[in-house]
């Protein structure tokens, strides 16, 4: 079809406008990453406080921010864990042991902290310590498995949190909360997606409440990564004690066999989306860190980019029916027999 020439220069226009269009994008693109790139000056007297240094995201977090010259404080769980760290760090990285969940040591670390810092203030705090187990059917739980992953996971972050922010407005730093993709889609029972949920919530508040105060706050959010969160061996073994205990009404309102089929299809599925490049997760600790304008949510792997951010915006029951194709449903044979 010839175009008749009264539209032609109505084409021109369609064609001049949408360079115009992608012009304004590329160029919006190119001040956004200038902008993404800046960094802020003199780390070599900035303070970092990261939690759960002993293995994982804070094991390697720790040790980079140390390379790069921050002063680093890693708390650690345990002794060993203390002492592999200090074994491949520089003699500016101080350990102190913190337990989230118990008040004393809790006041020790902060004390220690209060001390070290100074008048300078703690620039950066990063809760990264977190624990997954009890991990699985809701039903399988009572309320203790809950409490152990929310005392760690979220009341800890709160509680650390707390206590330090007068230290992190003094320096007019950072917060960096480590949350996870299974905050914002459930994909499993237990108290690690409420705890993750409930971290997002918190720090979505505390954004707004300390920004007047220039702290800036970011959520990371990782997909997979092998560490101890994801660690097959604790997973697999606390679900056996969680199905030994069950009573036998409840065992067979699952069906015979049940827990193999579910502990080879979380095997199969971990083994695909389980990325062992943990720098993915540290590098977004490090840019909320250090970057002059930290992003406020960071979401680490390509399964958090292209499956499960993308998931959780999807209406409820399409991401029902993708997340019940992952873990196998009860088969129970008496289930519709018995309905009225
Ligand atoms: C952490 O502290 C709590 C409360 O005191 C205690 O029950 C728990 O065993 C401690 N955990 C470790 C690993 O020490």
């Amino acid at each position: 079809m010839v175009p008749d020439m009264e539209n032609i220069p109505y084409f021109v226009i369609q064609i001049v406008v949408s360079n115009l269009f992608l012009t304004a994008v590329a160029v919006a693109a190119a001040v956004w990453y200038m902008r993404d790139c800046l960094k802020v000056p003199g780390i070599g007297q900035r303070w970092v406080l990261v939690t759960g240094c002993d293995s994982g995201f804070g094991h390697t977090l720790a040790q980079q921010l140390d390379r790069r010259g921050f002063h680093v404080i890693a708390t650690c769980l345990t002794e060993e864990g203390s002492s592999e760290l200090k074994d491949v760090t520089s003699s500016r990285l101080k350990t102190v042991l913190l337990n989230v969940t118990d008040g004393d040591s809790m006041n020790n670390a902060v004390a220690f902290v209060r001390k070290e810092v100074g008048e300078q203030g703690l620039w950066g705090l990063v809760n990264n310590a977190g624990r997954s187990t009890p991990i699985g059917p809701s039903d399988w739980m009572q309320l203790e498995d809950f409490k152990k992953v929310l005392d760690v996971n979220l009341i800890g972050v709160i509680d650390v949190t707390l206590r330090l922010l007068p230290l992190v407005k003094k320096a007019q730093g950072r917060v960096v909360n480590v949350a996870s993709i299974m905050g914002r889609v459930a994909l499993t029972g237990g108290g690690y997606c409420p705890s993750k949920s409930g971290v997002e919530a918190f720090s979505d508040s505390l954004r707004r409440n300390m920004k007047p105060f220039g702290v800036k706050v970011s959520i990371i959010e990782p997909g997979f990564f092998k560490t101890e969160v994801t660690s097959l061996d604790l997973i697999e073994s606390d679900l056996q004690r969680l199905w030994n205990r069950l009573p036998a009404e409840a065992k067979d309102s699952y069906g015979e066999g049940y827990l193999e089929k579910y502990l080879e299809a979380q095997r199969f599925f971990m083994k695909i989306l389980c990325s062992a490049d943990i720098s993915k997760v540290t590098g977004c600790m490090e840019h909320a860190l250090t970057a002059r304008h930290p992003r406020t949510r960071y979401s680490p792997g390509w399964d958090a980019k292209l499956l499960w951010i993308p998931l959780s915006y999807l209406p409820s029951f399409l991401a029902d029916y993708a997340i019940s194709a992952l873990l196998p449903v009860a088969e129970a044979p008496e289930r519709h027999a018995s309905s009225p």
